[in-house]
């Protein structure tokens, strides 16, 4: 049996969604400090659904796969699911990974994670402080 199914092989040769969003709503850089892995995941949102995503990805051809696979299980979106998004999931979808590779799906994971939180963290930043002007 082949170690890498056809998808992870697809994925890793022809990355879906690579790149880098300039005016992204949500920014997350993640890194896996044993192998020096490192994947970062741009988010547009618009009214709470992801409209855009972009990686890019330093690292081994199953987190390149990875993450390919997950900015297509995003895409289109609400930010609840993509926040629900687990590696099992990405790995999953790419019909399995070895079990010793499957830490590389976990970093897709943890960079939709850390963009999501960087978008609310930045909502959060615009809509405060809260100023009624009816009562100036
Ligand atoms: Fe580092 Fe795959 S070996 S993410």
């Amino acid at each position: 049996m082949a170690l890498y199914s056809d998808k992870v092989m697809d994925h890793f040769r022809n990355p879906r969604n690579v790149g880098v969003i300039e005016d992204a709503d949500g920014v997350g850089e993640v890194g896996n400090a044993k192998c020096g892995d490192i994947m970062k995941m741009y988010l547009k949102i618009d009214n709470d659904i992801i409209t855009d995503v972009k990686f890019e990805t330093f690292g081994c051809g199953s987190a390149i796969a990875s993450s390919s696979m997950a900015t297509e299980l995003i895409k289109g979106k609400p930010v609840s699911e993509a926040m629900a998004l687990t590696n099992k999931a990405v790995a999953e979808a790419l019909d399995g990974l070895p079990d010793y590779k499957m830490h590389c799906s976990v970093l897709a994971e943890e960079a939709i994670r850390n963009a999501l939180e960087d978008y609310e963290r930045k909502k959060g930043a615009e809509g405060s402080p809260q100023v009624n002007e009816d009562h100036g």
